[in-house]
């Protein structure tokens, strides 16, 4: 990443805005929309996502009028464009034309335009056709006053199964093996017959009869991220050698499965993600958090850019609950929080017709009186008073392990239990930290984690012979690694790896197990935390629960830590492994069952670090506990101490954010005094929070 967030805040702070799509419109609503953005403080809008067919009205003629007098007015009102490449939507005349260019489905089933992302990535046609308009705009805006940075395609993650895409899969295998040979025994094809002795046999994972053998699927995933970056960067290449000291993006999903978005992030300059969290499910302000920590994870620390949210209710879910006041505005400033330099929402002005006419918008269908309205504007005002953030970095000690490949290999079909999923098992692992305000970088295995006090790998159930040393080294030279349930399992060719498992993390780990054993769905499994047995760990022990945690007092400490003479128990669902102790000693253990007295739980000294390993699914006090234990083995502690239910706490630079999910006021014991950025009082001893009130406390110098 060459040009990063700085090359757009410099000179004009935190970013604000959202998607404009003036062609909705007539021009008289323009020069109106311009004043508005103008008071409301937007400093940032996303042009021309969908326009292909208004920008393109038939092949080769193409029609900018409209598109120079917009982006002249964003200039005559000082609003940075972000001017998208329209490859989402083509026009009617692509597929009309040319039916190849439309994406085929599993099952052979061709789908049609008149909605949007109907396009076959890798058909030629549309990959000239995108390479065309992308060349076309590059030419005739570059040099343009308002244009501060591209934005290709959007939220990329079409699949086709058609002939032309059978044929690019073929293409890259051979990159891939080489030869039939090495891809029948990578894609062990002596099982069920399916031998290839031709590459023309080789098609997509298409609609069959049963389950599909694994490395073709894994394979496939693969495939279809890599020709979708494909297609991204022959876009960014036209780009960068027209504007070379422009930025480029394309905007993420967040967890979003068919995109291996650390290989995306590698190739953009900024990192944008859209996030539209699911108002009134507990958990989402953990899962928002996690979603944004990603973000800054794929940039290796840098800030980015949170290119959609919305105001209030999308129209994407069945029944779409709204956003109470003060809401959008709480997760806006979450996203600063955890290192977000721009601010900016779909959309700008509510549509009133297409798809999508009913989703909440910066300006609603019944316009800028209103309290929506009103609340977009007094944000964008109180975003300048946080000017000082941008390019803050967000500190953090603890990585959590994510990998897409991995994700792809766990969730097929054929496994032992579909109730292990690699994003929750991220999300539960994830969540304990978050609520002790501990910060978290989501991390590829194979990133450098030597700058970390403490590892955590949910689940990596794929895991390379360099990653798994990776680990290993990472533990054995100090450090402190946490390993979850069904890991290890299989390589990247997605073959078992024989032997008691996880083979390649059981020397680390000093533990090993033989059979997996899913229970029954409903079915809780009792566990016990033992007393620490053995001299290390009761040294660690004697530092005490309060040694780790901030607010190791509460509920989740009848864990490890604070049953120092063991005999507490925790519940486990879904997932039991039959484990053994290689030297590790075991922390917990299964208390009932045919598991009776066997290790759940297991930490071992590895060299000079630890390693952890947990071999079931404890419930969320137990992972509470757990981090606890891995946060004091760490020597690691949040923010603060006594973290009221429900507050976020998270640092950014100097400044402590202190966010206010829950339904109640709370009050929240500072240690120093300190400003808050977003009133400009000083609070001393604590502060108080009313539900989705938002604190952004620096260090109180006195004038
Ligand atoms: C996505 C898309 C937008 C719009 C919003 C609606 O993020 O990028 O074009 O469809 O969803 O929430």
């Amino acid at each position: 990443m060459r040009l990063g967030m700085h090359t757009l805040t410099e000179g004009r702070g935190l970013l604000f805005g959202g998607d404009y799509n003036p062609e909705q419109w007539p021009e008289e609503v323009w020069a109106k929309d311009a004043e508005l953005m103008r008071a409301a403080g937007v400093n940032l809008v996303t042009v021309g996502v969908f326009s292909w067919s208004r920008l393109e009205p038939e092949p080769g003629r193409h029609d900018f009028g409209w598109l120079d007098r917009v982006l002249d007015l964003m200039a005559a009102h000082d609003i940075a464009v972000d001017l998208a490449i329209p490859t989402a939507s083509p026009p009617p005349w692509l597929g009309h034309r040319w039916p190849e260019t439309l994406p085929v489905d599993e099952r052979g089933q061709r789908l049609w335009y008149g909605s949007r992302n109907q396009y076959c990535p890798s058909s030629r046609v549309y990959r000239e056709r995108s390479q065309s308009i992308t060349t076309a705009l590059a030419e005739r805006y570059a040099g343009h006053p308002a244009l501060a940075m591209w934005h290709v395609g959007n939220e990329y993650g079409e699949v086709c199964h058609c002939d032309a895409s059978a044929a690019a899969f073929r293409d890259w295998l051979r990159a891939r093996y080489g030869d039939l040979d090495t891809l029948n025994e990578a894609w062990g094809t002596t099982f069920w017959s399916q031998g290839y002795g031709d590459w023309a046999e080789i098609v997509p994972p298409r609609h069959a009869p049963y389950i599909i053998n694994p490395t073709q699927r894994l394979d496939w995933w693969r495939f279809c991220s890599d020709e979708l970056l494909a297609h991204f960067r022959e876009q960014r290449d036209i780009l960068r050698a027209h504007t070379p000291d422009l930025p480029i993006t394309t905007n993420f999903m967040g967890l979003f499965k068919r995109v291996d978005y650390f290989s995306f992030a590698a190739e953009e300059d900024i990192v944008s993600n859209d996030c539209y969290p699911e108002p009134g499910n507990p958990r989402t302000p953990a899962l928002t958090a996690l979603t944004h920590d990603l973000m800054r994870g794929l940039g290796g620390g840098r800030p980015w850019l949170l290119m959609e949210q919305s105001t209030s209710a999308v129209n994407f879910r069945g029944h779409n609950l709204p956003k109470p006041p003060g809401q959008f505005r709480l997760e806006s400033l979450q996203a600063v929080a955890r290192g977000a330099d721009g601010l900016c929402y779909f959309q700008w002005r509510a549509s009133r017709f297409g798809a999508e006419r009913f989703h909440a918008a910066m300006v609603p269908h019944a316009g800028e009186d209103t309290r929506l309205h009103a609340e977009v504007r007094a944000h964008g005002q109180e975003l300048r008073r946080l000017a000082s953030l941008a390019g803050q970095p967000v500190p953090a000690r603890v990585a959590m392990v994510f990998d897409w490949a991995s994700w792809w290999a766990l969730e097929d079909r054929g496994r032992p239990s579909d109730r292990l999923n690699a994003t929750e098992q991220l999300l539960d692992y994830y969540t304990p930290f978050f609520e002790r305000g501990v910060s978290v970088d989501v991390v590829p295995p194979s990133a450098d984690l030597s700058a970390y006090a403490l590892v955590v790998v949910p689940n990596l159930f794929l895991v390379s012979d360099r990653d798994a040393a990776a680990l290993t080294a990472y533990a054995r030279g100090g450090g402190v690694l946490v390993v979850g349930p069904f890991s290890g399992v299989v390589d990247p060719n997605a073959h078992v790896r024989t032997g008691r498992f996880p083979a390649p993390l059981r020397e680390v780990l000093g533990a090993s197990g033989e059979e997996w054993l899913p229970v029954a769905d409903g079915q809780v499994v009792r566990c016990r935390w033992r007393a620490a047995a053995n001299p290390d760990t009761a040294g660690l022990d004697s530092a005490g629960p309060d040694s780790a945690g901030p607010d190791s007092a509460g509920p989740d400490s009848a864990g490890p830590d604070s049953a120092g003479s063991g005999g507490a128990e925790f519940g486990a669902r879904a997932w039991t492994e039959l484990l053994r102790s290689d030297g590790a000693e075991v922390v917990a253990e299964f208390a009932e069952g045919d598991l009776a007295g066997s290790p759940a739980v297991l930490r071992n000294r590895a060299g000079d670090g630890v390693a952890w390993y947990v071999g079931t699914m404890p419930d969320a006090a137990a992972l509470g506990a757990l981090a606890e234990r891995a946060l004091a083995d760490a020597g690691v502690r949040g923010p603060l101490p006594g973290l009221p239910p429900g507050v976020e706490a998270v640092r950014r630079g100097d400044v402590l954010f202190l966010l206010n999910h829950g339904t109640s006021t709370v009050r929240v014991p500072i240690p120093e005094p300190a400003d808050d950025l977003l009133t400009g009082s000083t609070a001393e001893g604590h502060v108080t929070l009313t539900s989705r009130a938002v604190a952004a406390l620096r260090p109180h110098t006195p004038s």
